[in-house]
């Protein structure tokens, strides 16, 4: 209802969805048809502003079907299954994709259903929501279970922020312009950090969170694939496979980080009550808090170094946290100091790469204060804003990637071995915190993460950068 629906409603009203393009909702509720469309034309309508031509929304919501069936019933013998093959049959030649937005154990389940109820066609592709599993290990079992049933290329592991407009301007910027590259290695960069940092909480998410935490919620899949993209090589194409490569290399060359060094270079922590705002335990939910939920941390802040001649001793810096005091997600390249100063008062370049709020790069140069007498220094962005400069509505990354699926292009998508690499990077991490048993450092609600956070880059002289955007 919040994502891909509406993402779907701008597919169709911007022409691009075929006119016989059918969207048909699985679910346990008992619905009908005309059900699930009165709760998008209530739930649905208010979040598309632009939802208010009477004739794309009647055709959109047109396309809409509801097929109750239950993941854990009998493929053949489940009237739902049967009630979806009656919808499908006839048309094997269109491409049928499979949109799995459920837990990651019932991947498997789900695809052989629809394997035994005979509907995986070659035309067919599945697309499987983050978290794949929740370590290395059932990360790995999934994917054999889903493999089993559907070949590699049909399968698109879905991390919305490769689909978000900046994270691709990322690779344009370094790859289609000349200027960077040169100095985009540990001889000019001091350190590069990854943020997404949220005001909300979990309320209603006791059950995914505490199962999840910040680590594997964000940093597994989110901040390692826009790590990928700061430090991967540059490509010999942009198709499929060859960006992937790039991405996999950067995960094999992630230092491990374990035991001892977990304790230095990682900080674990959750919200706690605050005036006006509940901690992570008092958030409204359907069940009350479990011992996972004392221990699950809602804020996590890694120190991490890609071991390869490019990269070598330059930190890449990770944070990402619920409650926090602002929302952004934002790359920031950190550069060197000038080799020599002739002007006092300088500070070293820094480039900043927003994916939200207001998407847009801004690049901060020293430049000169106007005035006669002594030369002042002043940091100034040279900015460029996606919204203002292309005068365009910047769509939803789940916009661009819906499409890509329905165009059969997989470049936006993790690949097996890619997801792999990540678990394997984050298992010894998860294994550290779990064996010390100590719950994560608490942090008032709002206020920005605890104080070890600040301390992970404060003792090699470094600090989170805390700007709002111009
Ligand atoms: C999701 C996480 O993948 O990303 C959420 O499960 C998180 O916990 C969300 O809030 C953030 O996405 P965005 O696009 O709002 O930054």
């Amino acid at each position: 209802m919040r994502k891909l629906l509406p993402a779907l409603y701008h597919c169709d009203r911007d022409g691009r969805l075929a006119p016989q393009t059918r969207i048909i909702a699985l679910s346990r509720g008992g619905l009908t048809d005309d059900d699930l469309r009165g709760k998008v034309d209530a739930q649905v309508r208010a979040a598309v502003p632009e939802g208010d031509d009477p004739a794309v929304w009647r055709r959109f919501l047109a396309r809409l079907r509801h097929v109750p069936v239950d993941v854990h019933d009998d493929g053949a013998a489940h009237e739902g299954w049967r009630a979806l093959a009656g919808l499908l049959a006839g048309h094997e030649d269109r491409d049928r994709i499979f949109y799995l937005a459920s837990p990651p154990m019932t991947f498997g389940p789900f695809c052989r259903q629809v394997q035994q109820a005979g509907l995986v066609t070659p035309r067919s592709r599945v697309v499987l929501e983050k978290p794949l599993g929740r370590d290395l290990a059932s990360a790995r079992q999934i994917n054999d279970e889903v493999g089993a049933i559907f070949a590699e290329s049909q399968i698109y592991r879905i991390d919305h922020y490769l689909g978000k407009e900046t994270v691709q301007n990322l690779l344009v910027l370094r790859f289609a312009n000349a200027f960077l590259e040169p100095i985009w290695n540990s001889l000019w960069i001091d350190h590069v950090q990854i943020s997404v940092t949220e005001t909300v909480g979990t309320p209603g998410r006791r059950g995914y969170y505490d199962q999840a935490g910040a680590l594997r919620d964000m940093v597994q899949n989110h901040l390692l694939q826009l790590l990928c993209l700061v430090a991967m090589e540059p490509p010999a194409r942009n198709d499929r496979e060859s960006i992937r490569d790039e991405k996999l290399k950067v995960l094999q060359a992630l230092r491990p980080i374990s035991g001892s060094e977990a304790d230095r270079f990682t900080v674990r922590g959750q919200y706690a009550e605050a005036p006006g705002m509940p901690g992570y335990l008092d958030e409204p939910d359907r069940s009350p808090p479990t011992d996972a939920s004392y221990r699950v941390e809602t804020f996590t802040a890694i120190r991490a170094e890609v071991k390869n001649w490019r990269w070598a001793g330059v930190p890449f810096y990770l944070r990402t946290g619920k409650r926090l005091p602002s929302r952004r997600s934002e790359i920031v390249v950190q550069f060197k100091d000038v080799p020599h100063s002739i002007y006092p008062g300088g500070s070293p370049n820094r480039l900043v790469l927003r994916l939200q709020p207001s998407e847009g790069i801004d690049l901060h140069i020293m430049a000169k204060e106007p005035g006669a007498g002594e030369v002042t220094l002043r940091p100034v962005p040279l900015g460029l804003s996606f919204a203002r400069t292309f005068g365009t509505r910047v769509p939803d990354a789940y916009e661009r990637l819906l499409m890509d699926v329905m165009d059969g292009n997989p470049t936006l998508f993790m690949r097996r071995d890619e997801v792999e690499a990540a678990w394997r990077w984050i298992d010894p991490i998860l294994a550290t915190w779990e064996s010390a048993g100590t719950p994560p450092e608490p942090y008032p609600a709002g206020s920005a993460g605890p104080p070890s956070a600040h301390e992970l880059l404060g003792r090699s002289g470094r600090a989170w950068h805390e700007e709002e955007p111009a």
